[in-house]
């Protein structure tokens, strides 16, 4: 079974539902959760399905490459073969996209190129677009960048409020990432030149 890493910086809902997900379907193993803000929720929620997690503090770290320098050697330990981006504030460099070149994949509560960086469903909705979603994508050296595996979108009503779109958006979520995660675990999807395909 292929071990994958969930990096997160928060609540950790979509770390939730990938790993009870998982758990369920035994396709894949979320060993380990890295969390990089000591008060990220995601941490009791790791607590609570038993899955270990760890905190790396970007504070004690000279540099950049240093604290990706640990990241990469814990995810070796672990016999990491993806890392899944879930609500991960940071940016990687190109160091260690390249170290785990098109093995990481992450989440964005938003139709891409369209709202990229944080606050993207909340910049949407003043936007007053009429269609959103969620697009999960493989990471490239760029920020909420890199070639798109799925692309889900989600209607914004008249009667939609900011919080109402936020939970669509939380519950498309929360079907698709689980699903495309175990879809890349089992190896069905497949990017040669930038292009994804899934089979
Ligand atoms: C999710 O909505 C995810 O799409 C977003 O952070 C949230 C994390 O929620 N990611 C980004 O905005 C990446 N640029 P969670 O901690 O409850 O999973």
């Amino acid at each position: 079974m292929v071990n994958i890493a969930i990096f997160a910086s928060g609540s950790g809902s979509n770390f939730e539902a990938i790993t009870k997900y998982l758990q369920k379907r035994k396709t894949a193993k979320v060993s380990l959760l890295i969390y990089d803000n000591s008060k990220a929720y995601a941490r009791i929620r790791a607590e609570k399905l038993k899955v270990k997690s760890v905190f790396v503090n970007p504070k004690k770290f000279k540099s950049k490459e240093a604290f990706e320098k640990e990241l990469i050697k814990i995810l070796k330990a672990y016999k990491i073969k993806a890392v899944i981006l879930a609500g991960f504030m940071r940016i990687l460099s190109p160091y260690f996209v390249q170290s785990f070149a098109n093995r990481i994949i992450n989440i964005h509560p938003s139709l891409l190129p369209a709202f990229k960086g944080t606050d993207a469903i909340k910049k949407a909705y003043l936007y007053s677009v009429k269609i959103t979603g969620i697009t999960v994508h493989f990471v490239d050296k760029k920020i909420d960048h890199g070639p798109i595996i799925w692309q889900e979108p989600v209607k914004v009503t008249p009667q939609d409020t900011l919080k109402t779109l936020e939970e669509k958006i939380h519950k498309t979520e929360h079907k698709i990432y689980p699903k495309i995660v175990e879809y890349f675990c089992r190896g069905r999807i497949k990017i040669k030149r930038r292009k994804v395909e899934i089979a």
